[in-house]
């Protein structure tokens, strides 16, 4: 197990989960983070069971205020690797889409 830890931010799903899978098998401890704590918890038992070791951090990155209070969690931690991955996109007409939704993934993108 490597000292440091990789940081995922998403990675509850999608791409940030298969981070956390590959960065387990190659040592790292993790430090898993979105907004979906039962699927973060369900994560790191499941990497827990080959040995690795996560922390969980729940945030909505869209707030500027958890985007400060993750940065003050994370000061105490060796961090290695971080993987900036949350995130959504959208699609269609710009006309069209729903601008609240955009201003929002401007925000956590
Ligand atoms: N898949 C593609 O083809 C593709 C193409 C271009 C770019 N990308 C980008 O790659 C990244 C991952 O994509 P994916 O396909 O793996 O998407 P995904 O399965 O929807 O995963 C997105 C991750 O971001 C997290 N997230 C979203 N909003 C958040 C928020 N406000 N605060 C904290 N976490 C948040 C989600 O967790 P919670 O919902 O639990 O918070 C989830 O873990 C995204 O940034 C996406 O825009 C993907």
């Amino acid at each position: 197990m490597k000292k440091t830890y990789a940081v995922i931010t998403g990675a509850s799903s999608g791409i940030g989960m298969a981070f956390a899978r590959q960065l387990a098998v190659e040592g790292y401890r993790l430090v898993l983070v979105a907004r979906r704590e039962n699927r973060l918890q369900a994560l790191a038992e499941e990497l827990k069971k080959s040995g690795t070791e996560s922390m969980v951090i729940t945030a909505d990155l869209s707030e500027k205020e958890a985007c400060y209070r993750l940065m003050q969690q994370l000061e105490p931690v060796p961090v290695g690797i971080l993987i900036n991955n949350a995130g959504f996109g959208d699609c269609g007409s710009f006309l069209e889409t729903d601008a609240e939704k955009e201003m929002q993934m401007i925000d956590v993108n």
